[in-house]
């Protein structure tokens, strides 16, 4: 495998099956993020966006069904085995932030404060250390 790629997505698809109909959301989707590369991807609402990035995370509704490979740094996340496995990539190594600030942020704590929540958990550090992460 190239060593400069990150994540690569390869025949990613996903469907939902709603009040008995199964619909098709991600159609034999593959793409590959380089280390420190920035990788946008445009559609309009509803073109499987969201659905995508929750695919890749291991975050889909029971509802939905998924096929393909998603390698993040060399390992299938599809392949995760159990909730500790899944924590320990996702939130730590590879994380998502959600589109709607109102449900998705506590508007009582500073965003800042939620950041550090996720690297105080994950990196197992005091709140001191883990705000030097992006205030070094
Ligand atoms: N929980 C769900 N149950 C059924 N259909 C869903 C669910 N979530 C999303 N969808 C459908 O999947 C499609 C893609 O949605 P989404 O990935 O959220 O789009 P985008 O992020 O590009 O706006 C839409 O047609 C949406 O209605
Ligand atoms: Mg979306």
């Amino acid at each position: 495998m190239n060593e400069s790629i990150i994540l690569s997505v390869n025949n990613l698809n996903v469907s939902i099956k709603s009040k008995g109909i199964v619909s098709q959301i991600v159609h034999d989707l593959s793409f590959d993020v380089n280390r420190g590369e920035i990788l946008s991807i445009v559609g309009e609402s509803g073109s499987g966006k969201s659905m995508t990035a929750k695919a890749i995370l291991g975050l889909l509704p029971e509802n939905s069904s998924v096929s393909g490979k998603v390698m993040f740094q060399g390992r299938n996340l599809r392949d995760l085995n159990d909730e500790q496995d899944a924590q320990d990539v996702r939130g730590a190594k590879i994380g998502m932030i959600f589109q709607e600030p109102m449900t998705s942020l506590n508007p009582v704590f500073t965003c800042g404060d939620q950041v550090m929540e996720a690297i105080v958990l994950h990196q197992k550090l005091n709140t001191k250390d883990a705000k030097l992460c992006w205030h070094p």
